[in-house]
């Protein structure tokens, strides 16, 4: 029997929150997470560019790992308003969110684009964790197979080497909404992507960890946990407020 890969509960903070914010959130945060087994349980959480050093800083020794929200592929240019690898790397950065449906959504990230930052951080060695799901619309056209199918291959076309790589299937439709999947119909997607995964690279399929995201909160992050192929949770509104995201956490 396969083990379960070490689970991640990783906090989405989107567009929000000051440098005194990220001071007060972790002053509560450490101590109500401070008996999370970090050999069971990875905490991460993606803070805005201008929040990363703050936020490095204020983790300090604890275990919670600080991951940007996007990256831009290449090394360096004339790319106004973008941040590279090697920026984040100066930060201290070795985690990254790529293709959040936010991004495909309002800034035009496309599976190509998500496939070139994807390339880039598996080469400079910082972890992406690469956003699929399907929107409404397409889940009730039946369409939800094809789509999760057609991102991840396109996510992952011409990668070799998969170990360092976290995926997070979050429907477009459950993000934000209140909405969120059922345990089993996010079991129903996630061994889609199991099954991809080991399609394309062996064994190593069974330790890439899936996370499910999608208005999970601490009353329903147990549930989808139990599931098979899935492996952590990715959170966007619930990680803003300490007390709501160490719950989930120390679920
Ligand atoms: P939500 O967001 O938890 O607020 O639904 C999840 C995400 O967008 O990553």
């Amino acid at each position: 029997m396969m083990t379960k890969p070490r689970t991640m509960i990783a906090g989405n903070w989107k567009m929000h929150k000051t440098a005194a914010d990220v001071e007060s959130f972790f002053k509560d945060f450490i101590p109500l997470t401070k008996h999370v087994n970090p050999t069971k349980t990875e905490m991460l959480i993606a803070a805005p560019y201008t929040l990363l050093a703050t936020a490095k800083a204020a983790v300090g020794k604890a275990n919670i790992r600080i991951a940007a929200q996007n990256v831009h592929f290449e090394a360096q240019g004339a790319f106004t308003g973008e941040i590279s690898i090697a920026m984040l790397k100066d930060l201290g950065i070795n985690a990254t969110l790529i293709g959040h449906s936010e991004r495909r959504q309002y800034f035009a990230e496309t599976d190509q684009t998500v496939n070139k930052k994807l390339l880039a951080c598996l080469q400079h060695g910082i972890l992406p964790i690469v956003c699929i799901g399907e929107t409404r619309a397409e889940r009730e056209a039946g369409k939800t197979g094809t789509v999760v199918t057609t991102q991840l291959r396109g996510a992952l076309a011409g990668v070799k080497d998969a170990k360092d790589l976290v995926i997070a299937y979050e429907p477009v439709w459950a993000i934000g909404t209140g909405l969120t999947a059922t345990n089993a119909q996010a079991q129903e997607v996630h061994a889609l992507i199991r099954g991809l995964l080991k399609e394309q690279f062996g064994a190593v399929g069974d330790s890439i960890r899936i996370l499910y995201g999608g208005s999970v909160k601490s009353d329903n992050v147990a549930g989808l946990l139990a599931e098979k192929d899935i492996n952590g949770g990715l959170v966007g509104g619930a990680s803003l407020k300490a007390d709501e995201f160490a719950k989930i956490a120390n679920a």
